[in-house]
């Protein structure tokens, strides 16, 4: 039977042939915060002047001397200047008619709500810094956070960057071991976590995996649970003198904590996030530069207004959540939605019915929540009144022309730019990006750098490409560059700063420069994946499968997902004299979620006779994965077949080299 057509579908399709670009409307562009074209040349003529004037419209305790120090790989922003995060995007808007205003307006997955005002948000994180202070956090100190997405999580944050302490978010969906290996390299002396949280109507039972994680955290002498419900309280054991609960603390709490002077290079917060090794790297984020980057690219991408309301729906476990739900749009003084739980939950509606309740004007998701959208059709952002919605963003991989045209026509209704941002948890903020009320979009590119940001097309060997593909670089500091790597110099020169000389930064991604100059970019060149918008490496993931005692050696590649984009497919050989089974598929699914957590976990586990690799020993990783996709066997068992894989690995190897 013929299949019927999509009409949603045959309409994107109408639209894309046209190779159609979108100009910002007259009255788009007539309001927008970013509105003269001349301000990418200005920029680019003096960076380090473009970078100061937003600086001072942040609040400093004592005013830098010099913009920018520069000795590659190492920079130093607003030299001399202090200032404290917390008190940017607080106390500056508690002094004014800001007070009252809605900061954050959260909802919990249950259906929970709470509107905290900034006056609230200035009590609550005064509070817990003075918690934090009484059990012994100073400045400098290390404090880890592992939370589900509740307002605690961003108090908690701020009130580290209050006394100066440095915050290390793990994102909640990480299993107890990751957590333990993030505490462990941070030397944290204080865990926050909660009794748990909720997702997709089940409960995550986050102090339990803690409980696992702090057997072996020598540093941790102090752990303080949020209880995520008051009525239902979710069971926890205690472990009495290390363990407390965080409104029992609260509850004796001061009311003010004074903010600390802290050095613009001071160290506001450690991220982890996957590399090309098997151990995460904790990306070192500083605070005058990066509360100056993330402040600068809410307002002018976002084009953000004091009556906007605006919801980034990234977990705070991932550095979108930290520039774009909290410093971002907090430094701005902004309302900001923050939603704990799945997006089809109860229904799939569950988005746009948030977008409903609260008049969301601004909207940044990833593409793969917007494939998602779109597989669920059209129906479920029709059955709500998504009027309120002015601009839409995206964020964490390449998104596609289809999903871009659908976000546009069904979310936006015509009527929103489209903002494609592109950046990374080293860049600590956006990079390339359409400025909404001047760019001329094209669905599928992120455009042009962001002003003040000098983004190249490099080779391999260096040369500059002015038009075609290559490796993107970016080629002067920025202020929210990353600093370092923790504890790990030599990774930080090595990873970033060792491809081509001169300070220029490499990203790892590709991308391709069209004749408009502006930006497609097409993903990572090395061997880190992008699974439904997070970072994975291939070798944690290895690590991970080769810890089962069952399986000799293991190699894992992306595949693609259309949701997704890029799915987990693994390859393992097993020890001799084990049986294979899907049992043992099921087995060791399960044994990379108990180690990395569930975003780790393969879709597709294939055993194989042995890996094909090539004659200088090198995972012939281009053969996986067209074998993954399907591409290179039909009948994937007789990978068994220790013939089969020869045969293939003959017709690859002359490619491979
Ligand atoms: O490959 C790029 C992709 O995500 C990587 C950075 O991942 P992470 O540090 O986890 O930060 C994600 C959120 C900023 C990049 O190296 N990426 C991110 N945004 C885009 C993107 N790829 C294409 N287009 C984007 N807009």
């Amino acid at each position: 039977m013929a299949k019927t057509p999509d009409p949603a579908s045959q309409e994107i399709d109408a639209l894309l042939d046209e190779r159609r670009t979108f100009v910002p409307s007259d009255a788009f562009r007539a309001s927008a915060n970013a509105a003269d074209g001349a301000v990418y040349d200005r920029a680019a003529a003096d960076p380090e002047a473009f970078w100061a004037g937003f600086a001072r419209e942040l609040e400093w305790i004592e005013p830098w001397s010099t913009v920018l120090e520069w000795d590659p790989p190492n920079a130093r922003w607003f030299v001399g200047g202090k200032l404290n995060a917390s008190v940017n995007c607080i106390d500056r808007h508690v002094r004014t008619a800001r007070r009252n205003k809605a900061a954050l307006i959260w909802e919990g997955e249950p259906g929970d709500r709470r509107t905290l005002t900034y006056f609230d948000l200035y009590r609550e994180v005064n509070a817990f810094a003075g918690v934090l202070k009484s059990l012994g956090v100073t400045r400098g100190d290390r404090v880890a956070l592992y939370l589900p997405l509740v307002p605690e999580l961003a108090i908690a944050m701020l009130a580290c960057a209050r006394i100066g302490a440095v915050h290390s978010v793990v994102f909640g969906g990480f299993s107890a071991e990751s957590l333990r290996d993030r505490i462990n390299d941070a030397s944290a002396s204080v865990l926050v976590t909660a009794d748990g949280g909720y997702r997709r109507g089940g409960v995550v039972a986050l102090k339990q995996m803690a409980d696992d994680a702090l057997e072996g955290t020598p540093s941790i002498q102090h752990v303080v649970v949020v209880r995520r419900q008051a009525h239902d309280p979710l069971p926890v054991s205690m472990q009495a003198e290390r363990d407390h609960w965080y409104h029992e603390l609260m509850a004796e709490a001061p009311l003010r904590c004074e903010p600390e002077a802290m050095d613009a290079e001071d160290l506001l917060y450690i991220l982890y996030t996957s590399g090309t090794t098997g151990k995460p790297k904790g990306i070192m984020h500083t605070t005058g530069g990066y509360l100056t980057g993330t402040y600068a690219t809410t307002k002018w991408v976002f084009d953000l207004k004091e009556d906007d309301v605006y919801w980034c729906t990234a977990d705070i476990g991932w550095v979108t959540g930290h520039s774009y739900l909290v410093y971002g749009p907090l430094a701005n003084g902004a309302t900001a939605v923050m939603y704990e739980g799945a997006p089809d939950w109860p229904a799939r509606d569950r988005m746009w019915e948030i977008v409903e309740r609260y008049g969301v004007t601004i909207f940044y998701t990833a593409p793969t929540a917007i494939r998602a959208f779109m597989k669920w059709g059209t129906d479920w952002p029709a059955k709500r009144d998504l009027s309120s919605l002015r601009l839409l963003g995206s964020v964490g991989e390449p998104i596609n022309p289809e999903a871009w045209m659908w976000y546009h026509e069904h979310v936006g209704r015509q009527q929103c730019p489209v903002v494609d941002t592109w950046w990374q948890t080293e860049t600590g903020a956006i990079l390339i990006t359409p400025l909404p009320g001047l760019t001329t979009l094209k669905p599928g590119s992120a455009s042009r750098p962001f002003p003040g940001i000098t983004a190249e097309i490099r080779t391999a060997d260096g040369q500059k490409v002015e038009k075609g593909g290559g490796l993107l670089a970016i080629a002067k500091p920025w202020p929210s560059m990353l600093r370092g790597i923790y504890r790990d110099p030599e990774r930080f020169v090595a990873q970033y700063w060792s491809q081509w000389p001169d300070g220029i930064y490499f990203t790892g991604d590709g991308a391709k420069l069209d004749d408009d100059g502006y930006f497609w970019l097409l993903g990572r060149v090395d061997d880190v994946l992008n699974v439904a918008g997070h970072r994975l490496g291939t070798m944690e993931v290895e690590s991970a499968l080769v810890d089962h005692p069952d399986v000799a050696e293991a190699a894992v590649v992306g595949r693609s997902h259309d949701i997704k984009g890029e799915a987990v497919a693994a390859f393992v050989t097993v020890r001799e004299g084990v049986e294979t089974s899907d049992t043992l598929v099921d087995v060791l699914k399960a044994h990379v979620v108990k180690k990395i957590g569930a975003i780790a976990r393969p879709d597709l586990v294939l055993f194989a006779a042995d890996l094909p690799k090539t004659r200088s020993g090198k995972i012939m990783r281009r053969l996986l994965r067209d074998i993954a996709d399907g591409k290179a066997l039909g009948d994937t068992t007789t990978l068994a077949d220790p013939a089969v894989v020869a045969k293939l690995k003959d017709e690859y190897e002359d490619e491979e080299g």
